[in-house]
């Protein structure tokens, strides 16, 4: 492996301390050039990174329990003629706004009750459209996304917020539409999964125009948490882990949904497949339990699919509910490992196996290869090999050498999703960089970095903001300039 790890690497060189850091709220809204630059940036780089996260952990004082239910905070990185420019906004969602004004907090979410006992949240399932998981540039719209409602559209030049926005008339009301849509021969496909008790699992293609192609729906059996999914050229593909809900004490009031969660290591776990033609035939297919929320790539060889998922023992989840999200014992959560499966539909059989065992998240690969077989695979992974603990690191995985990559953030600084952006003039697949936001909590400050995809042991560039940007989810790239 070539390697390029900085610092004293020992066993456990974090600190949750610093990690947490890292969740405090950032309040203000930037507009600049971002002038203290290491490294040059590429001039052939020239588009947009947009990058969305919780931005506020708190309403004024009041905490909220887990980060997916902070307030969507949208940055933009605009790249021109090898210089950058910074920017970041929150979504003014429906909810922001009245929590703002109110001065309190007025949703529950996935782990966050309102104050005052579960006599505040009896019957109270109305859930606040954070608009926080990803953003993404498409047929002219931008929109940040949140899995459980309507995406939110944005003025790409400002990160001014248009409002919901229901693709004239495709989705209806608090329609689910998932924030991790899959771009394939220039089609974007996405889906939702409406319903608790009884749920139906919806999918929609769309031109590159943002014009509906298709749109059908299943229903479902069991509790389906469907996060992320998978495309190929005639399959989409979802993993359902195998998760029970008790209803009752959130619908009384007396616990959050994530306490309700109980993954169940002693069920299979399906992997639906349905097909892009015709009916629409689905197909389910079972394996070993195991949980988790992000997949690589899928693709068809002779007959077969193969995908790749990062999969986890068991849901994280915190062992003392009284625990702030940030106070947790990595020790204590199960580690994203990433796997390899080849379903055969006509035997209906599925097998798997590990590719990496390194704690890791966010995988990505080059984007015209989404469904197609692919060499690289980009991700990011903890420090330390075999551990658990927080994000640091990038790593590259060339599948077809066994070759493995991999730059690291210092001890005190945490790296975020890092997204390859193809070379314009590249010719191979790795021809390109990764754009990762790094928070340094040294400094209380963030930086970008950008890496040198061929050789990702090479920093090309680190261009430091003036302040800090909390720990965020996912982003896109666009070879669009907005600034
Ligand atoms: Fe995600």
């Amino acid at each position: 492996m070539t390697n390029l790890l900085k610092g004293n690497l020992t066993e456990k060189n974090y600190r949750i301390k610093d990690w947490a850091k890292g969740y405090e709220s950032q309040e203000n809204e930037y507009n600049y050039w971002i002038d203290e630059v290491e490294g040059v940036i590429p001039r052939e780089l020239q588009g947009t990174l947009f990058r969305n996260g919780p931005g506020l952990l708190e309403i004024n004082g009041q905490k909220i329990g887990h980060p997916f239910d902070g307030d969507g905070m949208v940055s933009a990185i605009t790249f021109n003629q090898g210089r950058a420019h910074f920017k970041n906004r929150y979504v003014r969602t429906e909810g922001y706004l009245k929590e703002q004004e109110a001065g309190r907090i007025l949703y529950r979410g996935f782990g966050t009750q309102k104050s005052g006992g579960w006599l505040a949240n009896i019957f109270d399932t109305k859930f606040k459209n954070a608009a926080n998981t990803n953003v993404i540039y498409w047929g002219s719209k931008l929109w940040a996304m949140w899995e459980g409602g309507e995406p939110h559209q944005l003025v790409p030049d400002t990160l001014a917020t248009i409002g919901k926005d229901n693709l004239d008339g495709l989705l209806k009301s608090n329609q689910p539409f998932s924030a991790h849509p899959k771009i394939i021969d220039n089609t974007f496909i996405n889906f939702g999964v409406k319903g608790i008790t009884s749920q139906t699992l919806t999918i929609f293609e769309l031109d590159d125009r943002g014009n509906k192609l298709k749109e059908h729906s299943h229903p479902l059996t069991g509790f389906a948490f469907l996060h992320d999914m998978l495309v190929t050229s005639n399959y989409y593909i979802f993993i359902q882990h195998p998760f029970k809900v008790e209803g009752l004490p959130f619908l009384l009031g007396f616990k959050t949904i994530e306490e309700c969660f109980n993954f169940n290591p002693k069920q299979p776990t399906k992997i639906i497949v349905v097909s892009r033609h015709e009916n629409h035939d689905l197909e389910i297919l079972e394996t070993e339990s195991f949980c988790g929320f992000h997949h690589g790539n899928a693709w068809e060889k002779e007959g077969k699919i193969y995908l790749e998922s990062i999969c986890l023992s068991s849901f994280p989840k915190k062992k003392q509910a009284e625990l702030d999200f940030n106070q947790v014992n990595f020790d204590d959560f199960p580690k994203g490992e990433l796997w390899q499966f080849e379903l055969n539909l006509s035997q209906k059989t599925v097998t798997r196996e590990k590719i990496e065992e390194r704690g890791c998240d966010f995988p990505s690969v080059h984007p015209h290869l989404t469904g197609k077989k692919h060499r690289y695979l980009y991700m990011n992974v903890n420090r330390t090999p075999t551990e658990n603990g927080p994000l640091q690191a990038v790593m590259k995985l060339d599948k077809e050498s066994g070759e493995k990559q991999l730059w690291s953030a210092t001890p005190r600084e945490f790296s975020g999703e890092p997204v390859f952006v193809p070379d314009p003039n590249g010719v191979e697949e790795d021809d390109g960089w990764l754009l990762s936001m790094v928070y340094d909590a040294a400094k209380h400050r963030s930086y970008l970095i950008i890496l040198d995809a061929q050789d990702i042991t090479q920093e090309v560039a680190k261009l430091y903001l003036k302040h800090h940007v909390p720990h965020g989810f996912h982003g896109n790239w666009t070879s669009k300039v907005f600034i």
